[in-house]
């Protein structure tokens, strides 16, 4: 299980238990989190669970795959820091990640 933090472009943030397995877009529909819509449902399809990761982060995730960057270049106001939340699977090790949802997407 991590502790996951949501936060919207204001600033606004929810800390969430998103237990190991599930992505950090599960994570976020399971609790209501505004701007992760995720309507493909994780199939990488849709880039409306798109999220920046705290720079402290990004380098700490495993690497982003081709057919991810492709679908980021299509989402909302893409950032070197962009990644698909549906991409990301919760575990120990994330505990204390930090994304934020793009502006245009809340
Ligand atoms: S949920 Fe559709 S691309 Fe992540």
């Amino acid at each position: 299980m991590a502790k996951i933090t949501y936060k919207d472009h204001q600033g606004n943030s929810k800390t969430i238990d998103v237990d190991n397995g599930l992505s950090v877009m599960e994570g976020a529909v399971q609790n209501e989190i505004p701007g992760i819509d995720a309507d493909c449902g994780g199939a990488m399809a849709c880039a409306t669970c798109h999220v920046y990761v705290e720079e402290n982060w990004f380098n700490k995730l495993p690497k982003v795959e081709e057919a991810e960057i492709d679908m980021i270049d299509m989402a909302l106001e893409p950032k070197k820091n962009s990644r698909l939340s549906c991409q990301i699977i919760v575990s120990d090790e994330l505990n204390g990640l930090v994304v934020t949802t793009p502006e245009k997407q809340s």
